[in-house]
This record gives C-alpha cells, sequence and structure tokens, in this order.
C-alpha cells in the first residue's frame, strides 16, 4: 500500500508521510532554469515532458512521499475557452468567459486541449508507483473556480460588492464547472492519479449563508464522485470558519488545514485523517525554529492518522536546503 493510502485508507499512525503545496515550484532554482527558457505558464503545463520533469525534480532532491502533478487550477477555464494568463508579480489575469461559446464545448473538446496534462500525469505516475508512492491529481473547487472565472483575478481580501448580482448568470457558470470538473477528475484518475486534493483557496471569504450553496452542495457533489472511483479525496477549504461543520456535511476522506487553525482543537473536533497545518513562513527563520514549530504538529497528531504538509503553499523565498530539513526531520521523528 503507498503511503497516502495508508494513512488515508488504513488510518495509520505508526508514521508520517510527507509532501508539500507547491513543491514543484520557484524556490527550486532547476524549477526557475526551465520557466526562464518558458515564459508561457499554460503552455509549460501544456508540455508534458517539461511538466512532468518539474514535478519529478523535488522528489529526485527530497524524500516526498507524493508527487503532485505540476498544472494549476486554473487549466479548467483555460480548458472552456476563457483566456488565462500570468503576469510576473500580479498572479493570474483571466478574459472574460463567454457562455454561448461555452456551452458548445463538449467533454471531449475539452479533454482534448488539456491532454498534455494527462499524459503528465501517467508518466509520473508509472516512475513514482515503481518506488510505492503516491500520484497525486488536483482540481480547484467549484466555489474557488468561480471566484477566478467571475473576478477574472485573485481577489483581494474580499469580494466585489456586486459579486452575486446575476445569481442566474452565477449558477449557470457554477453547473457548467461542476460538469467538466467532474470530466477533468476522472482523466486524471484513469491516467494514474491514486488521490485527489480539492484546492479551496477562497473558501474564506464567503459568508456562513452562501456556504452551502456554493462549498458544502457542490464540493460534496465532488467528493461522493471520486468516492465511486475509490479513490480517497483531500479537502483542503481554506481559511473556511468552521473545519467541522464542513466535515460533517462533506465527508472529504482527509482534510487539510491552514495555518490559523489550532491543531489542538481540530484534534478534538475531526474524527479523519488530518494533513498539514505548519506555516510556510517558518520555513523562512531558522532550522531551530523550524524544528520546534513542526515537531508541534508531530506531537500533537501523534496518535492521529497524520500527513506532513504546510497550511499552505511553499513561499517562493524558502531556501531549498531548510525544505530538506523538515523532511529529514519529519522522517526522523
Ligand atoms: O507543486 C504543486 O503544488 C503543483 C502545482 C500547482 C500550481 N498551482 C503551480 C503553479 C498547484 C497545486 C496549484 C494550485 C493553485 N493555483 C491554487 C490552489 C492553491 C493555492 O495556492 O491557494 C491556486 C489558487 C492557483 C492559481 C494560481 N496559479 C495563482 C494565484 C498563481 C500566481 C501566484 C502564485 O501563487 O504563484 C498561479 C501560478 C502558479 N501555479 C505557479 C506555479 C508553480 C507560479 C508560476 C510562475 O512560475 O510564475
Amino acid at each position: 500500500m503507498k503511503p497516502l493510502h495508508k494513512i488515508i485508507v488504513n488510518k495509520d499512525t505508526s508514521f508520517n508521510p510527507i509532501w508539500i503545496m507547491r513543491q514543484a515550484g520557484r524556490y527550486l532554482p532547476e524549477f526557475r532554469e526551465i520557466r526562464k527558457e518558458n515564459p508561457n505558464f499554460i503552455n509549460l503545463c501544456l508540455n508534458e515532458n517539461l511538466s512532468s520533469e518539474i514535478t519529478l525534480q523535488p522528489l529526485k532532491r527530497f524524500d516526498l512521499d507524493a508527487a503532485i502533478i505540476f498544472s494549476d487550477i486554473l487549466m479548467l477555464p483555460f480548458g472552456l475557452g476563457q483566456k488565462v494568463e500570468f503576469e510576473k508579480n500580479f498572479g493570474p489575469k483571466l478574459g472574460k468567459l463567454n457562455l454561448n461559446e461555452v456551452s458548445k464545448i463538449d467533454d471531449m473538446d475539452f479533454v482534448e486541449k488539456i491532454s498534455p496534462v494527462y499524459k503528465a500525469i501517467k508518466k509520473v505516475s508509472l516512475e513514482v508507483s515503481a518506488n510505492n508512492k503516491n500520484t497525486i491529481g488536483f482540481v480547484g473547487a467549484p466555489w474557488t473556480l468561480l471566484v477566478y472565472i467571475i473576478n477574472q483575478q485573485s481577489p483581494k481580501k474580499s469580494l466585489r460588492q456586486d459579486f452575486f448580482k446575476d445569481k442566474i448568470y452565477i449558477d449557470k457558470i457554477l453547473t457548467i464547472i461542476e460538469k467538466f470538473l467532474k470530466v477533468h477528475i476522472k482523466n486524471q484518475i484513469d491516467s494514474g492519479a491514486d488521490v485527489i486534493q480539492i484546492f479551496d483557496s477562497w473558501a474564506g471569504l464567503l459568508e456562513e449563508k452562501n456556504l452551502p450553496n456554493y462549498i458544502y452542495n457542490p464540493t460534496l457533489n465532488l467528493v461522493n464522485y471520486i468516492k465511486s472511483f475509490n479513490v480517497p479525496t483531500i479537502c483542503f477549504p481554506r481559511e473556511i470558519k468552521n473545519y467541522k461543520v464542513f466535515c460533517d456535511i462533506v465527508k472529504p476522506d482527509a482534510i487539510s488545514i491552514d495555518y490559523n487553525v489550532d491543531p489542538k482543537k481540530i484534534l478534538k473536533d475531526i474524527k479523519i485523517p488530518i494533513q498539514g497545518g505548519l506555516d510556510p513562513k517558518i520555513l523562512l527563520t531558522d532550522k531551530g525554529t523550524l524544528k520546534k514549530e513542526a515537531s508541534k504538529y508531530l506531537d500533537i497528531f501523534k496518535d492521529h492518522p497524520y500527513i506532513f504538509n504546510l497550511g499552505h503553499g511553499v513561499l517562493p523565498d524558502t531556501d531549498p536546503d531548510m525544505f530538506d530539513y523538515l523532511v529529514k526531520m519529519v522522517k526522523n521523528y
């Protein structure tokens, strides 16, 4: 059995596997090297040789337990024909989504447009499975994708006042997102993804009254869909106010927590396997502090099935040597 399955399926508490969100990325000089030659980020994600190479870069350096495929949650709107660009020091910039155009797109068009992502998963999973490691596929949650599709860029600290103005339009887009998320998930699983993580990066922006419509119901649908393939789902509803209620309703196989969550409280509240939590900024301090802070999570979760990870993605300024120290420390704990 692969390490993440041991924790999630068998509820093993005898060890803590480790992988890190954004482990394939800008803190690695070998990634920056490739990135320099490939100014178009989407094209890089669509180059299966390079994207699989980038996926494997962190596993060559560190003893990680899983590969997460080098792609982006915004490949979904891209596959639907929305313009998606990444501007340096700004982040994603999207065009307008044309509902008329989108309604003409069928599953085959979508899959064809982003097929290199699936080819990369196939390559990576063959390689890492041979070493008994997991291959993590992922999607953005319906809510977070809706935010990007409508807002056309990362939201700042809150939603635009008029975000929910045209509810009919929003609900139509949400239905389309849900449909193609299923297509995207199925193709990742068919290509070898053996765990799916759902990133709901903007879950914290919603008021409680909107959670059932935009987070609980659509995410529950997806989780149930993934369960039908017998593949475990990890949900990451970042900064949602109540993780317990989320878990009670959505019932993911494991829950990834952000760095504002009190690990002792969550241990009392939640029975399912837990992942993550450590503030990525701790990796910018020193080894003593890193050891102390990481040990806190390992100690608190020592009798609970726990996958080591951060409370959000690893920061670009992280020293790979600190990353190495963390992986070794978790492995030797
Ligand atoms: O290693 C991995 O974790 C796999 C690859 C991965 C990327 N994006 C690559 C990437 C994953 C899992 C994502 C998910 C993603 N993308 C999320 C959810 C997680 C989160 O951070 O909250 C979100 C919200 C996005 C959208 C996105 N993509 C943003 C906001 C940005 C720009 C700012 C940033 O954080 O880098 C991206 C670009 C992006 N996606 C990069 C990478 C490596 C940087 C590209 C570059 O080199 O400029």
